[in-house]
């Protein structure tokens, strides 16, 4: 096997399937290990007619069976996770999945002498930001057993690194939306629900004055920054990866409406909204990585409608 090989657990998902093409693409050969709980398998079948792919279809909560899948892989990217959704109606299966599973796959990759581990973190583990925009250093406040567990993982990772040596880079992921996202994506369900609405002509209807802001990143985007992760020299740290820009929900109604084609106005719901805002301070991602988001908002959102 060439020494590009990398295994890519949870690479079945909405995230993961941008990831293995932009691999095929760089010339890597990929494992995809996926239990299929949310996974398109039809998708990864399909991909291992190139020839460069093959899939395990097994659990992170497993031990035996990643050490088993991971054996001869140099490089690791970890995307699996329970759901955001579902951490705060059942968090035994969130950390069992989330934290036991990941520490299977960390000390696996420590035990086999991994070149490198890329983790899937999330932005969430900041919690309501102080202030914008927000940097891998500034105070770390996790508020569901999602954001525990992405916030456990990445300490997970810093301690085999103690230990063993393990080289690793944590991605936080902002607001990530494109093609193939599933319907009930948490942050941003606001986008399916706006389309819906639009595509049947009727308006899109806004909690409050719609101030409250995400950094939507494209997919594609989070891929790209995946992939550089693997190979980057400096290692070993959290890294953002947002667009720096941070939209507000009124924003985002435009540019769908535009986006749709529709001459409808937004209609406004005067009530109490708790007004967050999210803005990825990209410096770092920008040094360590040389990733700057290469699709802005409006060109995102219309190419999504348009697939959709
Ligand atoms: N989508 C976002 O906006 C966003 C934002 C921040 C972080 N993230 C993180 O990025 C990663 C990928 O997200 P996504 O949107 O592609 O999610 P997804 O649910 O589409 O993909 C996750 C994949 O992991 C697999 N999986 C889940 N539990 C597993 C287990 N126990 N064993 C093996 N495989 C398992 C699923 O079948 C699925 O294919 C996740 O870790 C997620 O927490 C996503």
């Amino acid at each position: 096997m060439s020494d590009k090989n990398v295994l890519v657990i949870g690479g079945a998902g909405f995230i993961g399937l941008h990831v293995v093409s932009q691999l095929l693409d760089d010339g890597w050969n990929i494992r995809i290990f996926d239990n299929m709980v949310r996974g398109d398998r039809d998708r990864a079948n399909e991909l291992v007619k190139t020839g460069r792919v093959d899939v395990v279809d097994q659990d992170i909560r497993n031990g035996v069976s990643i050490m088993e899948a991971m054996r001869g892989y140099d490089y690791v990217i970890h995307l699996a996770a329970d759901s955001i959704n579902k951490s705060v109606a059942d968090p035994a299966t969130s950390f069992d999945i989330n934290v036991v599973g990941t520490h299977n796959v960390v000390s696996a990759a420590a035990a086999l002498g991994v070149k490198r581990v890329v983790y899937a973190s999330s932005a969430s583990v900041y919690g309501d930001p102080e202030k914008l925009p927000m940097h891998e250093d500034d105070r770390l406040n996790p508020l569901t057993p999602y954001c525990i567990g992405k916030r456990t993982g990445e300490d997970i990772l810093g301690y085999y690194q103690r230990r063993s040596g393990l080289s690793w880079i944590a991605l936080r992921f902002f607001n990530v939306y494109g093609e193939g996202q599933k319907t009930t994506a948490y942050y941003t369900s606001v986008i399916n629900h706006f389309v819906n609405r639009l595509k049947n002509g009727d308006a899109p209807v806004i909690d409050g004055e719609g101030k409250q802001s995400m950094d939507f990143i494209h997919v594609t985007d989070i891929a790209r920054a995946v992939v550089l992760s693997l190979t980057a020299e400096e290692a070993d740290q959290a890294i953002n990866v947002g667009t720096g820009i941070d939209t507000s929900v009124a924003e985002l109604a435009r540019i769908l409406i535009d986006a749709v084609g529709v001459d409808v106005e937004p209609v406004f719901n005067p009530r109490d909204v708790l007004v967050s805002r999210r803005a990825a301070d990209v410096e770092r991602a920008q040094r360590v990585l040389g990733f700057v988001a290469s699709v802005d908002v409006r060109s995102g959102m219309t190419r999504l409608v348009q697939n959709s």
